[in-house]
This record gives structure tokens, sequence and C-alpha cells, in this order.
């Protein structure tokens, strides 16, 4: 037997289940061993573009859940809104508090876990955590979920991505730790330590089972250089790109 999700049987004894029975792991970016850091600088477009919707509004609230070097949290910053942002790296947040003075911009940044939310119910219009919430076990991704619906107003909007099934095979081979079917922990280089869950769509429509979904896209993201022997191998990163509501 197993437990059925949209259609799928997991084992009932499997993370991708609800049985929950293996230890948590959170651990963050080690940013200090990425000797290129130039392409976690530039906002991300679609990120972006969220302001669109937003409007120009001082009493807008906005969290960067798991800002890295801080490329979005000073980004919304500069557009006025009242920011926050948190990530368990304390490098990352050193580098978020310095790029924002250099920019002479400020925003409320705190060093913590996804799944343990400070900030009180109903608190904000937006929470942007990009690249972020599948660095979990799924019983982790599920609890951040349900941290960001408590902390959103309600109609406020969630941007994130998550990681896709059907790409990032060749992590299976890198003397990886296969945790179960869909989480492997990454054990080199700046993700050291760090677990990726790869969702199937039907995982995606189970987190957010309590939003409503204003769109989902799904975006790959090749192994570079980018050449045609690259795109054919398939070699490289599917994300799933959400937006979704909390429920007025
Ligand atoms: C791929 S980086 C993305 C950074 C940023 N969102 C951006 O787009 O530039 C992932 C970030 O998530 C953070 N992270 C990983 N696991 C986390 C957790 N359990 N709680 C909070 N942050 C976490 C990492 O430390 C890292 O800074």
């Amino acid at each position: 037997m197993g437990r059925r999700i949209h259609g799928r049987t997991y084992p009932d004894n499997s993370e991708c289940g609800h049985s929950m029975k293996k230890k948590s792991v959170q651990q963050g970016w080690n940013w200090l061993e990425l000797k290129d850091k130039s392409g976690w600088e530039i906002p991300d477009g679609p990120v972006m573009s969220l302001v669109f919707s937003l409007g120009q509004n001082p009493e807008i609230k906005v969290y960067d859940l798991g800002c890295g070097i801080g490329r979005h949290t000073v980004f919304f910053a500069a557009q006025g809104y009242q920011v926050y942002a948190s990530d368990i790296s304390k490098e990352a947040v050193l580098e978020t508090k310095m790029w924002l003075e250099k920019a002479g911009l400020s925003a409320n940044v705190n060093q913590g876990r996804m799944t343990q939310n400070i900030h009180p119910d109903n608190t904000f219009d937006l929470v942007v955590s990009f690249n972020v919430i599948y660095h979990a076990f799924r019983k982790d991704i599920v609890k951040t979920i349900s941290e960001v619906y408590r902390i959103l107003k309600p109609g406020g909007a969630f941007y994130g991505t998550l990681l896709t099934k059907d790409r990032g095979s060749q992590f299976r081979e890198k003397g990886n730790r296969i945790v179960d079917e869909q989480t492997i922990v990454i054990k080199s280089g700046v993700e050291d330590g760090i677990p990726h869950f790869f969702s199937h769509i039907e995982d995606v429509f189970d987190f957010f089972k309590d939003f409503h979904i204003e769109s989902l896209v799904y975006n790959e993201v090749f192994d570079t250089p980018y050449n045609l022997e690259n795109v054919l191998s398939q070699k490289g990163w599917g994300h799933f790109r959400f937006l979704i509501k909390k429920t007025v």
C-alpha cells in the first residue's frame, strides 16, 4: 500500500509521502566557496516585473525568503517598499546588509530557517523565494509553504520556484547522497550538504492546495556553455516558476 497524492502512489515510509520519518536537513549555501557571484547580483526579470502589479506604494510589505546575497532585497528596497529578508546562511545575511548599506537603502534582514518565520500572521503583500524552498526534504517544504501562507495578507502573493522531477538526473551520478526517489543531498561545492527536492506537477498542486494558482511556468536552465549539444543532452535544471495567492 502507500499514500496517493493526485493519482501518484508514494510508499508509506517515503519522504515523498506524508509519513515524514527522516530527520530534517536544513543548511545554508556556503557563499564563501563561490568564486564568481555575478550571476546572483542581477535581479531576476520576472521578479522585477512583480512591481507592475504592486504599484508604487510605500505601505507595501515585501519579504525575500532565502535572500542570498540580496539582489531582490536591494531591488525591492529601491522601489520604496518596506522590505524584510532572511536566510539561513550567516554570510548571506552579512552580504545583504553590506549591499543595502552601500546602496543607502534599508531593510530588516535576519538569519533564520525558512520553516520558522518570526513575522506575525497576515503581514506581507508579497513573499518572494527564488530557488530556495526546494532546498529541503518534502516535510520542510510543506512547513515552509504553510508559514508563507500564515504571514501573507489575504490576497497577498507568493512568487517562487521549485525544481522539476524530469531534470537534474546528472546529480544522481556525482557521488551525491540519494535520500529517496525525489531528494538528493549535494556533496560538494557551494551546495555541500544541501538537499534538493525534485517535484512532480502533482506535488506542486498538493503543496499549493490552499492557494489560488495565478500562473505556473516551466523554465529550463541548461548547463553552460549554451550550445546545441548541451541542450540536446538535456543536462541542466528544470524549474516550475509559480505565482500564487493566499485566498481572501
Ligand atoms: C540559490 S540561492 C538563492 C538566493 C536568492 N533567493 C537569489 O535569488 O539570489 C539559495 C539560498 O537559500 C538559502 N537557504 C537554503 N536553505 C535554507 C533554509 N532552510 N532556510 C533559509 N534559507 C535557506 C541559501 O543559504 C541560499 O542563500
